[in-house]
């Protein structure tokens, strides 16, 4: 067998209204409807209770949905099934690795706990250990490895059962920022190698920008917008995720001559910043950051603070005052 056919597809995975009550009345998660095709990766993004873990237990079989919810793996009604016969794989914060056992045995203990034979259970692990770049660590016990080639050691574990479905509840929160960014590129990379069909649970929308190929937008126990990165970075459905997602300012609209809403929504990108002149929206610039490509700056307008960005070349400085203006195209506009 060949490196390329180790790939698992994985499953489709439809959600029907499913929801879930905590006892006491908490609505952890609304009746929710979710369908993803074999292959994808689906990013749950969203602040911290909005029902991101609820959502992903529901998948794996660690709790039922409320009456009248379902879950399917390929069009079949899994709902009732336990966890252990839905071959699921999942990798959490905290990758539960066990600690006396090697590199190689970690990955191969679920093959082991199935009852396949030494021989191509070997082979199997040293495939995987292969793509997720450890076949030179595989007879190092965990505990003396990085934090990063643990991840790898878990994703790999849970890819070994070859799950329909694979559920990562923020697998990177554990690492320091700029390890998270770094794996973060090579999860994606990974994860689109092994053609798996997804879920990857973060409250971080760099991250979900990095990794899905679409994003559901949670807030309080709803999915309020589903999209690829760009849909929800370039048409927010609403003021929730336009806030959250990316940089956005807010101005009132009568600071703003001739935009016509009461709240004005736009990105920095939307910002052109000039000379002051008479007539023009004058601003103060507090801030200015260079960051190579381009300079990034806090502008004060009437008490508001203004995320703007100029070309790197042009020399901005705290202190001087500049004319804004916001391309009306690319103003977000949101019912109040
Ligand atoms: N076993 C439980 N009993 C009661 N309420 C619960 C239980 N588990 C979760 N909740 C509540 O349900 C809501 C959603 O929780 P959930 O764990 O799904 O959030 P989350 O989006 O994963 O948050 P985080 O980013 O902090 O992990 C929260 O208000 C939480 O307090
Ligand atoms: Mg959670």
């Amino acid at each position: 067998m060949t490196a390329e056919e180790t790939t698992a597809h994985g499953a489709s995975l439809s959600i029907r209204r499913a929801g879930k009550t905590f006892p006491g009345g908490v609505v952890a998660l609304a009746p929710t409807d979710l369908d993803l095709p074999a292959g994808e990766i689906l990013v749950l993004l969203g602040p911290s209770g909005c029902g991101k873990t609820t959502l992903l237990r529901l998948v794996a079989g660690l709790g039922a949905p409320d009456p009248g919810g379902a879950v399917l793996f390929d069009g079949v009604d899994v709902t009732t099934v336990p966890i252990e016969r839905r071959r699921v794989g999942m990798v959490f914060q905290s990758y539960a690795l066990f600690p006396n056992m090697t590199v190689a045995e970690n990955v191969g203990y679920g093959l082991k706990v199935r009852g396949e034979p030494k021989s191509s259970r070997d082979a199997e692990v040293g495939r995987l250990l292969d793509m997720v770049g450890l076949a030179e660590l595989s007879d190092r016990p965990v505990d003396r490895i990085s934090g990063g080639q643990r991840q790898r050691v878990a994703l790999a574990r849970a890819i070994a059962i070859r799950p329909k479905i694979l559920l990562l509840d923020e697998p990177l929160s554990a690492l320091d920022a700029a390890l998270r960014e770094k794996l973060r590129i090579e999860l994606a990379r990974l994860l689109r190698r092994f053609a798996i069909t997804a879920i990857h649970v973060t409250h971080d929308q760099a991250e979900a920008m990095a990794i899905g190929d679409r994003i559901a937008v949670m807030n309080q126990g709803r999915i309020v917008q589903l999209g690829t990165p760009e849909d929800v970075y370039v048409r927010p459905a609403d003021r929730f995720v336009a806030g959250f997602v990316g940089v956005m300012n807010r101005l009132p609209g009568r600071l703003l001559p001739g935009c016509g809403v009461a709240e004005a929504f736009f990105r920095p990108e939307a910002v052109a910043v000039g000379p002051p002149e008479a007539g023009s929206v004058v601003a103060m610039v507090t801030a200015a950051t260079f960051f190579g490509a381009y300079r990034r700056l806090t502008l004060d307008v009437a008490g508001h603070a203004v995320e703007a960005e100029v070309p790197a070349e042009r020399p901005v400085r705290p202190g001087d005052a500049v004319s804004l203006a916001v391309d009306p195209a690319r103003l977000h506009v949101f019912p109040t």
